[in-house]
C-alpha cells in the first residue's frame, strides 16, 4: 500500500519506519526542511531504541522517503496517517494548528478519493472537525471528492516505540464505515498475520470512541502513578518504608507492578498535556473533573515536595553548593527532557545560586542547549565527574547505569556523601549504613531520623 506520514515525530518516524519495513511504500511529509535533510541523508532526528536499523533497512528497500514539499506528499498516496504533535495552549487546550495545516494541505491538492487516519492524540470530536473542514475546502475549491477520517490512536512509549509498534496489546481503529475499516486493517495486515500467535484484538469503535480511549489510557496510568505517590506521601509521615510495602501491594493481579512505582512526579510530552487537554474539554462541557484535577495537583505537589526537600536540606542556602545530578530525561531510554522533573530541580538550583554539575546518557545534547545561558550549569560526560567537590547528588532519572552505586568513589570525590534519590533506584539501609544521608520517596527513612534525634 503507497502511505504518506505527516509528522516526523516519535509517532510518525515509528509508524512510518514500521510499515516501510512491512513492505508498505511509505512517504514521511514534515514542515521541518532541517529533519527531512537529515532523514534523506539515513539520519535520524530522534533517539529510539532500533528505529536506526527501521531506517537503514527501509531506505536499503527503497520503501521509505522523505519530503518538505506538501504536494509531493499529498500526491504520493491516497492514504494519509496523521501524527503531528498537538501541544497545549496557554489555557491547557490542545493546539490544533499542525493538523489544521496537514489536513488543509491535503485537502488543497488531493484529486482522487483519500482515507485520512488520524494518530495524533487529538480531543474528542476531532475527526468530525476535520471532516467539515475538508468540506469546506472542497466547497471552495468546487470538487466532490469522496474521503473518509479515521481515528487510530497510538499507544507507543518513548524508549520502547518500535517494541510497542510491533508488539500492540490492541490496534484501534475508530470509524462507522465498513470499508474504512477494511482499509486499516489491510494496513495493518502484515503486522497481524508476523503476530498471528499474539492474537492481538482489532476493535472497531466510533471515532469518538477512539478519540477518548486514547486519553481514558494515558490518564488512567498518570493516575496510577499520582496515587502511588500520594501513598508514598502517606507512608512517609506514617514511617513506613514504601519499598517494603510496595511488593504485596502489586502482588495483586488487579493492582500489578506497572505504573506502580512511586517518583518525584511523571514528566514527558503526554501524561502532563493529556491531563490539561481532558480537563480542558470536560470543563468545557460543564463538568468538573475533580479527580483528573487531583492528579495533576498531587503530580505537581510531588515535584514541588522533592524539590523542597533539597533546599530545605540546606536551609534555603543554596549559593555556590555545588549540585550532582543523574538523570536528565523525563525517564529512561529517551533524551526527552520534556515536562521532567529534572528541568524543574535544576532551573530552581541556578535561580537560588547553585553549581549544577548534571550528567545524562542520551540528553546531555538537550540539556547543553536548553540552559547553555547559565554559567552556573556544567554538562558533565560521566556520573563520576558530577561528584567533583559536590555537596548532594539528585538521582532523577532511573537509568539502569545509575543502579550500581560505587560508595568509595562516592565518598571520595563528594564534599559530603549526600544522596537525594528520586526514582528509589537505592535500597535506603544499605545507603544508610555505609554513612550516606540518604533521601528517597515515601521510605520513612526521614521522619525516622527526625523521630531518633528528638
Ligand atoms: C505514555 C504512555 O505510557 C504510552 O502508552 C502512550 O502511548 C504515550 O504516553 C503517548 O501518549 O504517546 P511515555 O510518555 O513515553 O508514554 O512514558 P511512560 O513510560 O508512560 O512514563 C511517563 C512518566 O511516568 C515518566 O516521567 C516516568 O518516569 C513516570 N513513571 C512511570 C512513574 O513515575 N512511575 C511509574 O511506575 C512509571
Amino acid at each position: 500500500m503507497e502511505i504518506a506520514v505527516y509528522g516526523a515525530g516519535y509517532v510518525g518516524l515509528v509508524s512510518a519506519l514500521c510499515f516501510a519495513n512491512f513492505g508498505h511504500n511509505v512517504i514521511v511529509y514534515d514542515v521541518n526542511a532541517e529533519k527531512i535533510n537529515h532523514l534523506k541523508e539515513g539520519r535520524l532526528t530522534i533517539v529510539e531504541k532500533d528505529l536506526d536499523l527501521l531506517l537503514q533497512n527501509a531506505i536499503k528497500l527503497k520503501s521509505v522517503t522523505f519530503t518538505n514539499n506538501s504536494k509531493e506528499a499529498a500526491s504520493f498516496a491516497n492514504m494519509y496517517l496523521i501524527c503531528v504533535g498537538t501541544p497545549s495552549n496557554y489555557n491547557g487546550s490542545a493546539d490544533l494548528s499542525f493538523l489544521y495545516s496537514a489536513v488543509e494541505n491535503i485537502a488543497l491538492h488531493i484529486n482522487e478519493p483519500f482515507s485520512l487516519i488520524i494518530k495524533s492524540t487529538v480531543p474528542v470530536g476531532t475527526c468530525y472537525l476535520m471532516e467539515q473542514y475538508i468540506q469546506k475546502i472542497f466547497l471552495n475549491r468546487g470538487v466532490q471528492i469522496p474521503f473518509d477520517i479515521i481515528s487510530c490512536p497510538e499507544f507507543l512509549a518513548q524508549g520502547e516505540a518500535v517494541y510497542d509498534f510491533i508488539h500492540p496489546e490492541r490496534i484501534i481503529i475508530g470509524t462507522d464505515n465498513d470499508l474504512a475499516f477494511e482499509k486499516v486493517k489491510a494496513l495493518y495486515d502484515p503486522l497481524l498475520r508476523l503476530q498471528m500467535d499474539k492474537g492481538i484484538s482489532v476493535i472497531r469503535m466510533s471515532p469518538r470512541a477512539a478519540e477518548l480511549v486514547k486519553y481514558a489510557s494515558n490518564l488512567f496510568l498518570a493516575t496510577k502513578i499520582s496515587f502511588m505517590n500520594e501513598i508514598s506521601r502517606i507512608a512517609e509521615i506514617m514511617e513506613v518504608d514504601i519499598t517494603e510495602m510496595l511488593p504485596g501491594f502489586i502482588a495483586d493481579k488487579r493492582i500489578g507492578p506497572a505504573m506502580s512505582h512511586p517518583g518525584c512526579g511523571f514528566g514527558g510530552s503526554c501524561f502532563p498535556k493529556d491531563l490539561k487537554s481532558m480537563i480542558n474539554q470536560a470543563s468545557a462541557l460543564g463538568y468538573h473533573p475533580a479527580l483528573l484535577e487531583a492528579v495533576q495537583e498531587v503530580n505537581i505537589q510531588q515535584k514541588t515536595y522533592f524539590i523542597g526537600k533539597i533546599f530545605e536540606f540546606f536551609n534555603q542556602q543554596l549559593k555556590n553548593k555545588v549540585i550532582a545530578i543523574w538523570g536528565m530525561s523525563f525517564k529512561p531510554n529517551t533524551d526527552d527532557m520534556r515536562e521532567s522533573v529534572s528541568c524543574n530541580l535544576i532551573e530552581a538550583l541556578l535561580n537560588a545560586g547553585a553549581i549544577v554539575q548534571a550528567y545524562d546518557p542520551m540528553a546531555n545534547y538537550n540539556a547543553r542547549q536548553k540552559f547553555h545561558h547559565h554559567s552556573n550549569f556544567k554538562v558533565c560526560d560521566s556520573k563520576e565527574k558530577t561528584l567533583d567537590k559536590a555537596d548532594l547528588l539528585a538521582v532523577m532519572t532511573g537509568w539502569s547505569e545509575f543502579l550500581n552505586l560505587d560508595i568509595a568513589v562516592i565518598k571520595g570525590a563528594m564534599q559530603q556523601p549526600v544522596i537525594f534519590d528520586g526514582r528509589n533506584i537505592y535500597k535506603s539501609h544499605d545507603l544508610i549504613s555505609q554513612g550516606i544521608s540518604y533521601f528517597s520517596i515515601g521510605t520513612g527513612i526521614n521522619s525516622l531520623e527526625r523521630r531518633l534525634q528528638n
